[in-house]
């Protein structure tokens, strides 16, 4: 029989770890799979996914920028994966439909809540950002129980959209980037913007952090040490990257596939000491 294939898609997508995550995950159950890392430019995503699961593949992942292509382009979504408008696993269902999910919120909240024991209830909480990353975590947050999620976005059409999408005027309120030196003082800030990634320093007030805050950065490597290292001079309790929640986002998507739940903490052990 031939092993099972899957992959995940991206543009660039040579430094991905996700072949990795999911080879050590088959090795806990015995599992035989190959798992590939696929560069797909994005006008040639689509035909390439599907020429993928054509060809028999069982489940992919997908990473920046074909999380909303891959949305787009599935016939069953499930509610994350329809409330952030992206996707990040692709999974056959019968006669060449796809089923999108999105796993990122519920990985998010997970690395929070189980791996670094934080509990989520009561927080005030800004999120900075409103793109695709953004909309990945922000209901999962207010599932979370924080009891307030304040939207900032470089553009404000961004932010009003998201928050007008959640539907919570009680609990989700916007400001302007612009006014970030006086909305006051938070304690969990999460970088969901992509500035990290793109090369940018954040130009972030030291006020937006209320004492013993939580900072958290979706991104992990390079890409967030910026605004990490911001949260650690500006005195935060907690400065986390997402290098867990990309763990627990591949579990979810493991767990989809092969029915199967790995035990991710020896996993996040490794990458942590590769990527030191
Ligand atoms: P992703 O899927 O990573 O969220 P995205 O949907 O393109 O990617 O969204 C990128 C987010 O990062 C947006 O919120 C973007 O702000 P705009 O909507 O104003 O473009 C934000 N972003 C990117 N670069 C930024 C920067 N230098 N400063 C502030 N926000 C930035």
């Amino acid at each position: 029989m031939p092993v099972a294939q899957f992959a995940v898609f991206g543009h660039p997508i040579s430094h991905s770890l996700s072949p990795q995550i999911h080879k050590a995950f088959a090795q806990q159950f015995g599992i035989m799979l190959e798992y590939r890392a696929i560069d797909a430019a994005p006008e040639a995503f689509e035909m390439v996914a599907r020429e993928f699961f054509a060809a028999g593949g069982r489940g992919a992942n997908v990473t920046l920028p074909h999380k909303a292509a891959a949305f787009a382009l599935a016939d069953e979504r499930s509610v994350s994966a329809t409330r952030a408008g992206t996707a990040n696993v692709l999974t056959p269902l019968t006669n060449g439909r796809l089923a999108a999910h999105n796993t990122d919120g519920d990985g998010m909240v997970r690395d929070l809540t189980e791996r670094h024991d934080v509990d989520l209830r009561g927080h005030d909480a800004l999120l900075l950002g409103a793109g695709g990353a953004a909309r990945g975590v922000a209901w999962h947050l207010l599932d979370a129980g924080v009891d307030a999620l304040t939207i900032v976005n470089r553009s404000p059409e961004a932010a009003d959209a998201l928050a007008d999408a959640i539907g919570e005027p009680g609990r989700v309120h916007t400001r302007y980037w612009e006014d970030l030196d006086n909305i006051g003082s938070y304690d969990l800030i999460v970088n969901a913007t992509s500035a990290g990634v793109l090369g940018v320093s954040l130009q972030l007030p030291f006020s937006l952090l209320a004492s013993r805050a939580l900072c958290y950065d979706l991104s992990y490597g390079h890409a967030a040490s910026s605004f990490l290292a911001w949260a650690k001079t500006a005195g935060a309790r907690y400065a986390f990257d997402g290098l867990g929640m990309l763990v627990e986002t591949a579990a979810d998507a493991f767990e989809l596939w092969h029915g199967e739940r790995p035990d991710t903490n020896p996993v996040y052990q490794l990458l942590r000491k590769q990527t030191a």
